[in-house]
């Protein structure tokens, strides 16, 4: 059942309501700046869509980890940002709540003109946000005529926002982006299009499992590299040298190996250096001899994941998460690079694309491959995963309840 958007309304729907939005503004913020804004430009069609039906919007979200208020992290940048991005679009301002409940939001929201929109401090600042405190989810739900989520990359966390005060507000609706990322998604994991192939690199299996248990069965190729092909070729009897190694899942990799082995690709051959300052690095075919470590796919490899990745003509499906080796050090990111525009080029020529995981957007902009040669970026890192597995997600769940 497809979750109900915005525009499954009347318009009138919307008209002098107070619509509360959870966004997912937790981007990288830096001595006062926003550096990727992704997140912030793929809530922009949710927020226009309402205040041009004079919806008064109040947005809110969290940015990073804070143990309690704490101005490193507040939302300050992203009202700024997010006025820069709307203005150039429109003559919307945002303007901006020090705070996310109480006197001081009363007193913003009663300012409010239709179409106009407000950007509350960040939730976190009360501890109550993630433990899902029923008084917490009051204060909010108060603030809501109609509840709104688009923020796909957070649903999994079942906070006060993203879950409690939903229950509390009457009528809750999937954003523009919340709905588009939940499509996508279910479609990969539950009906792919064949060929179906998965590209997973990256440091850490662990995050991975359940994604990987899902689409293993359901792929027609799995391709790894990055850090967790060392783990993979250990367990195969491969020497690794000093490259890092997951040991806590390796009797899990050689499970999926003995079952799926026929559509796993490993490298075969390694960009390898003593350590990542190392600047005399050397091609490896094979074993990783000892005291080195493998820290980017070789050229042998980059040449096959590249055929099998951009060779897909027509129809298809491929999913990329994780980059391919440490491509931020510029001599190990030649595997990610070709990865990346091997995903255009498959892209351009017919095959669904999408891409999750924070690190893979960076990689895939580093690479000089534009958001409009993937099919889908998925805005999430763990909700993405965990969506993948089949976890429960609290914050798409409460948005098909009370229908
Ligand atoms: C993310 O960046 O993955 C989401 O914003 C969730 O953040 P969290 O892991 O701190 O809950």
């Amino acid at each position: 059942m497809a979750l109900r958007t915005l525009s499954d309304f009347d318009d009138k729907k919307f008209d002098g309501k107070k619509v509360f939005v959870r966004v997912d503004f937790n981007v990288s913020v830096s001595k006062g700046t926003v550096g990727e804004d992704y997140r912030i430009r793929m809530t922009i069609p949710t927020i226009e869509y309402l205040t041009n039906r004079g919806a008064k919007v109040i947005l809110a979200s969290h940015l990073g980890r804070p143990d309690g208020r704490d101005n490193d992290y507040t939302l300050a940048p992203v009202a700024k940002r997010l006025s820069e991005v709307l203005d150039s679009r429109s003559s919307t301002k945002v303007r901006f709540a020090h705070d996310c409940i109480g006197q001081t939001v009363e007193n913003e929201i009663s300012k409010m003109n239709k179409g106009d929109v407000l950007l509350l401090e960040n939730l976190r600042f009360y501890k109550e946000e993630e433990v899902n405190d029923k008084g917490f989810c009051e204060k909010l739900a108060e603030l809501a005529d109609i509840y709104v989520n688009d923020a796909f990359s957070t649903s999994h966390r079942k906070h006060a926002s993203t879950y409690g005060m939903a229950k509390l507000v009457d009528t809750r609706i999937a954003g523009f982006n919340m709905r588009k990322e939940v499509e996508y998604l279910s479609m990969m994991r539950d009906n792919p299009i064949k060929p179906f192939k998965v590209v997973v690199g990256g440091v850490k299996i662990k995050d991975k499992i359940g994604a990987l248990e899902h689409l293993l069965p359901k792929a027609d190729k799995i391709i790894i590299g990055g850090a967790a092909a060392y783990t993979f070729l250990k367990a195969k009897g491969f020497k690794t040298g000093k490259s890092l190694i997951d040991n806590e899942h390796l009797s899990w990799v050689s499970k999926a190996l003995s079952t799926y082995g026929d559509k796993i690709m490993l490298p075969t051959d390694h960009v390898a250096a003593m350590s990542p300052a190392d600047t005399s690095i050397t091609m490896v075919k094979g074993d990783i001899p000892d005291g080195m470590a493998g820290f980017d796919i070789g050229n042998e490899t980059i040449e096959q994941y590249s055929a099998e990745v951009g060779g897909t003509k027509g129809a298809g499906m491929t999913f990329w998460n994780g980059p391919m080796g440490m491509f931020e050090v510029r001599a190990f990111a030649n595997g990610t690079i070709n990865i990346a525009k091997s995903m255009a080029l498959a892209y351009w020529r017919g095959v669904k694309t999408l891409i999750g995981g924070g690190d893979t957007l960076e990689a895939m902009k580093k690479s000089g491959v534009a958001e409009n040669e993937v099919s889908h970026v998925s805005t999430g890192g763990g909700a993405t995963l965990r969506y993948l597995a089949g976890d429960e997600m609290p914050g798409v769940a409460v948005l098909y309840e009370g229908w």
